[in-house]
């Protein structure tokens, strides 16, 4: 069968999911929740624990019991929807936007981030992923033909876009550039003066810009500006937001794609026939969620804490070495002085029962690194608790290795 397939689809070959064996995600993950190691490496706030408030939980009950909920919303989903999040949209992101034509409802943002890409790139156009980053912004690409061209962004930098790397990998190929902000796996906030300065880039080489956000609502002490939002940007940006990170929502499965009206006339005709929105129970949740927007304070106190408790014990181990996180629920740590970044992910799990995430999932410069997802599990104790058993494992591999 896989030699009918399209041939950028064969070599696909499972993405983040190809290297289960190395404790990502998958059967090997729920394998390892049997055997009581603490999975740090799927970033579902408080997962495996209750992240729905009470509230949320009774509207989604009330919703699946209305006769609505057997049947469709308006394919690009709900107009109440839309005009929550045209709200939304002002308010948070600075952008103006007409609910009827600017907002088109996915199920989850993982399939709007690849119906955003989807309608630009040509066989073999070339599209630049400022990286480390989301790991299916090289697979969407390279299932459509397209060349991911990894721009890999200085750690001595603090990963911070650097217009002048982008410079270097532009060709007459370009069609587009993705950008994950705040990033995943680096956490970091592109700042406004990457981000006017990747705009007038991306206007002088003529370019889209697919601007993935699932990552947006906390940003602790850094400001959160949103691309499209800046002169020049809108006609030519298409923007990704998600449910599941910022209000821990991921099982409803409802995202976003938010862009111009030329670029919507036609993706409204393709969402009828592909995307189909998310289904009519979940749309009518998310929409008491958005109404009532407070219930996200118990994610950020509980990531505000974490992050500050990581950032001490990851950099108190010899050779390790982790930025204080920009954003969300993540570390991204560097252990390139104790081994391969697939090695210390293995040995973590053997020495510390813990399971975390390879670097080198998430594209250049990111081997030698872990992505440890603090945001996992309600209480703060467990997490802590992980971490100084990763903490204690390193420290006996770096005094093994003669590091102090
Ligand atoms: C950067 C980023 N974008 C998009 C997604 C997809 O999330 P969802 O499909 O649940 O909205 C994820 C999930 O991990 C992510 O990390």
């Amino acid at each position: 069968m896989k030699e009918k397939m399209i041939p950028a689809f064969a070599k696909a070959n499972g993405g983040l999911f190809g290297s289960t064996e190395k404790a990502d995600i998958g059967d090997a993950y729920a394998k390892m929740a049997e055997e009581k190691i603490d999975l740090m490496g799927w970033a579902d706030p408080f997962m495996p624990d209750p992240s729905m408030p009470d509230f949320i939980r009774e509207t989604l009950a009330e919703e699946v019991m209305k006769e609505s909920a057997a049947h469709y919303t308006a394919p690009v989903g709900s107009l109440r929807l839309r005009q929550l999040l045209a709200k939304k949209l002002k308010q948070q992101n600075g952008l103006d936007v007409d609910p009827m034509r600017n907002i088109i409802i996915t199920p989850g943002s993982d399939s709007g981030l690849y119906f955003a890409i989807l309608p630009f790139v040509h066989e073999g156009d070339e599209v630049l992923i400022p990286s480390p980053s989301y790991p299916n912004n090289f697979l969407d690409v390279e299932i459509m033909g397209g060349i991911p061209v990894a721009v890999e962004l200085k750690e001595e930098e603090g990963y911070q876009l650097n217009v002048s790397l982008l410079e270097e990998k532009v060709t007459e190929r370009t069609r587009m550039v993705i950008l994950t902000h705040p990033n995943n796996p680096t956490t970091v906030v592109y700042d406004r003066r990457s981000l006017e300065a990747l705009a007038d880039f991306c206007i002088r080489h003529d370019l889209i810009l697919v601007c993935d956000q699932a990552f947006e609502d906390f940003t602790f002490e850094h400001e959160m500006v949103t691309p499209a939002s800046l002169p020049g940007m809108f006609e030519r940006t298409v923007t990704v937001f998600s449910f599941s990170k910022g209000m821990g929502l991921s099982g409803l499965r409802v995202g976003y794609i938010v862009a111009d009206d030329k670029v919507m006339d036609t993706m409204y005709a393709n969402a009828v026939a592909v995307v189909g929105a998310a289904s009519t129970s979940a749309q009518n949740t998310v929409c008491k969620a958005l109404e009532h927007p407070e219930f996200m304070k118990v994610f950020e106190e509980a990531y505000a804490y974490r992050r500050v408790k990581a950032y001490e014990i990851l950099n108190s181990i010899p050779g390790v070495t982790c930025a204080m996180p920009q954003s969300g629920f993540l570390c991204w740590v560097n252990v390139s002085a104790l081994g391969s970044s697939s090695e210390i992910v293995s040995y973590l799990v053997r020495e510390a029962r813990v399971s975390v995430n390879d670097g080198i999932n998430y594209g250049a410069g990111g081997e030698g690194h872990l992505r440890i997802v603090i945001g996992v599990y309600r209480d703060n104790d467990k997490v802590i608790d992980a971490l100084y058993r990763i903490r204690d494992a390193l420290c006996r591999l770096a005094e093994a290795k003669g590091i102090a």
